[in-house]
C-alpha cells in the first residue's frame, strides 16, 4: 500500500517478535547438536561418512524393516479406505489392535480406549508434556536423558529437573535422588527402559521400585518405551504398566525402532491405571490460564477439584487441536502388528548383540575412553572420555566436531543427553561399518594423545 508519495507505508514498529521461549531450546536436540557437530565435515568421496550420532538405522540393508510391514501399509493405501481425516484419537482397528498387542505382556487387558495414536512417540511426549503443564508444576527426569523432554516441557512453561541413573548399577534410577528432589509441584517422573542414551535394560524388581516411589510421592510415571523388545542381554524387557495398580503409568511408544521405520510416523500414548486414577483427577475449570497461547492448567494431578476435565479428556482436548499420523499408516497397523514374524525380531536383535559387542571390544583399545556399563538393550552406549589424556582438545563438543571434521564419523557430544565430556555411541549400523568408524575414532585418539611427563 503507498502512502501517497510513492512510497510504502511503513508502521512505526512491526508487532510480531518470534516466540523467545524457542531460545536455546536446539541446543537441547539430539538433530540440532549433530548439526553443529557436522558444520565442518566435508565428505572427500574416499571414505565414507560413519554415522554413528543418531538413533535411525533404517538405511542399513541389514536393518530393513520386513516386507510384511512394507505390505501392510502398500495394502492399506491401495485399499481405499483410508485416504479420509481419522478419528483425532486413531482410527479405531488400529488402537485396539495396539491395545491387543500391549496387552501380551501385561497381566491385564488393556481396552482400545487406553490408546491414542500419534505422530511417533515424539508427538506423545509433546502432547503429555503440553496437557500436564501448569505454571509452578515440575516434571523430574533422568540424567543422562533424552532431552526432548526438557524442551517440550520447558516450551509449555514447566520446570525441568534431573535425577541421576547410576552407571557403577546399570544406570539405574538413583531413588534416593528422585524422593528428595520432588515436592507438591511434582506431577511426574520419566523413565526411559530400555534406554537412550544409556543402553540399560531395567529389571521387574527396579521398575517395581519406581513404581513404588512415584506411588509415595503421588506422582504418575511416564514410561519411555520406543525401544521396547530391543534386548540382547540377560534382562528381558518389562513394560512399567506391569505396575499400573501400584501407581498411574502414561506408556509412550512408536513402532519407529523395533520395526526401524522412524519415517512412518506412528507411535501411541497408552494410560495403564487400573484404579482409574487419571479418570478421577481433574483439571479444575477455572484454574485454565494462558501461557503462550497454549492452554495449561492447574491442580492437573493432586487436586482432584470441582467438576472439571479429567487428565484422559485434556488428552483428548489436545489431540482435537493437533495433527493426526496419516490414515492409511494408521490403517496399515493391525496388518503389520499381526504378520511381522519373530524372525525379524530375533535378526535384529542379533545384530544388535554382535555391534554392541564390537563397539564395547573396540573401545577397550582406546585408552581416552571408559564404558562403565555394557548396553543390554535400545541401540546406544554411553561412555567417559578422558580430556587429561587428549591435548589441545577443549570438550566433548569440540572432540566431536574434530572427529567428523578430521576422521568423517560422527558420535553424539554428551552435552546433548545431559552428560559433559562423555560420548553417546550408535551400534545400530552395519557391522563392517561400526568396525571401520571405531578404528577411525582410535587412530583420532591417538593423534591427540598426550604424551605421559
Ligand atoms: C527416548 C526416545 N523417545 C522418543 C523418541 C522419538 O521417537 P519417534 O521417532 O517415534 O518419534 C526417541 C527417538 O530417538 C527416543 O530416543
Amino acid at each position: 500500500m503507498e502512502n501517497g508519495n510513492g512510497k510504502l507505508a511503513t508502521p512505526a514498529a512491526w508487532n510480531f517478535t518470534p516466540n523467545d521461549t524457542l531460545l536455546g531450546l536446539s541446543a537441547l536436540s539430539v538433530r540440532g547438536v549433530l548439526c553443529r557437530v557436522k558444520a565442518g565435515m566435508v565428505e572427500d568421496g574416499v571414505r565414507p561418512v560413519v554415522p554413528m550420532g543418531n538413533g535411525d538405522s533404517s538405511g542399513f540393508p541389514c536393518f530393513r524393516t520386513p516386507p510384511e510391514a512394507e505390505d501392510a501399509v502398500a495394502d492399506a493405501l491401495r485399499s481405499g479406505q483410508y485416504n479420509s481425516y481419522a478419528a483425532c484419537v486413531g482410527v479405531e482397528p488400529a488402537r485396539r489392535s495396539i491395545a491387543k498387542h500391549l496387552s501380551r505382556d501385561l497381566p491385564y487387558e488393556l481396552s482400545t480406549d487406553d490408546v491414542y495414536l500419534t505422530n511417533g512417540c515424539a508427538q506423545a511426549i509433546e502432547i503429555v508434556c503440553s496437557v500436564l503443564a501448569r505454571p509452578g508444576a515440575n516434571i523430574l527426569l533422568p540424567r543422562p536423558g533424552y532431552l526432548f523432554y526438557e524442551a517440550r516441557a520447558v516450551f509449555n512453561g514447566m520446570e525441568a529437573r534431573y535425577f541421576d541413573l547410576l552407571p557403577e548399577n546399570g544406570w539405574e534410577v538413583d531413588i534416593d535422588g528422585v524422593q528428595a528432589l520432588a515436592d507438591k509441584n511434582t506431577i511426574a517422573m520419566v523413565i526411559v527402559n530400555p534406554g537412550n542414551p544409556c543402553g540399560n535394560v531395567y529389571t521387574y524388581e527396579h521398575l517395581a521400585k519406581v513404581a513404588e516411589t512415584a506411588r509415595k510421592l503421588g506422582i504418575f510415571v511416564i514410561a519411555d518405551e520406543v525401544y521396547a523388545h530391543l534386548t540382547f542381554g540377560e534382562k528381558k524387557f518389562v513394560p512399567m504398566g506391569v505396575f499400573g495398580a501400584v501407581a498411574p503409568v502414561l506408556t509412550l511408544g512408536s513402532i519407529s525402532k523395533r520395526w526401524v521405520v522412524p519415517g512412518w510416523r506412528l507411535g501411541w500414548i497408552v494410560t495403564n491405571d487400573l484404579n482409574g486414577v487419571f479418570q478421577k483427577t481433574k483439571v479444575h475449570p477455572c484454574s485454565y490460564i494462558d501461557v503462550n497461547n497454549f492452554i495449561s492448567s492447574s491442580g492437573v494431578f493432586r487436586s482432584g477439584l470441582g467438576h472439571g476435565v479429567q487428565v484422559v479428556d485434556s488428552i483428548k482436548n489436545y489431540l482435537e487441536i493437533s495433527t493426526d499420523p496419516p490414515t492409511f499408516v494408521q490403517g496399515a497397523i493391525p496388518q503389520l502388528l499381526e504378520n511381522t514374524k519373530q524372525e525379524f525380531f530375533h535378526k535384529t536383535v542379533n545384530i544388535l548383540r554382535e555391534t554392541a559387542d564390537i563397539c564395547c571390544q573396540k573401545l577397550k583399545d582406546i585408552s581416552c575412553i571408559t564404558c562403565p556399563s555394557k548396553p543390554e538393550g535400545s541401540m546406544f552406549v554411553m561412555v567417559k572420555l578422558d580430556l587429561s589424556c587428549l591435548q589441545d582438545i577443549k570438550d566433548d563438543m569440540d572432540f566431536c566436531f574434530r572427529l567428523a571434521k578430521e576422521e568423517l564419523v560422527v558420535v553424539l557430544p554428551g552435552c546433548a543427553v545431559g552428560y559433559k565430556n562423555w560420548l553417546r555411541i550408535t551400534f545400530a549400523i552395519e557391522p563392517s561399518s561400526l568396525e571401520d568408524g571405531l578404528d577411525r575414532l582410535k587412530t583420532f585418539c591417538l593423534r591427540y594423545n598426550k604424551p605421559k611427563k
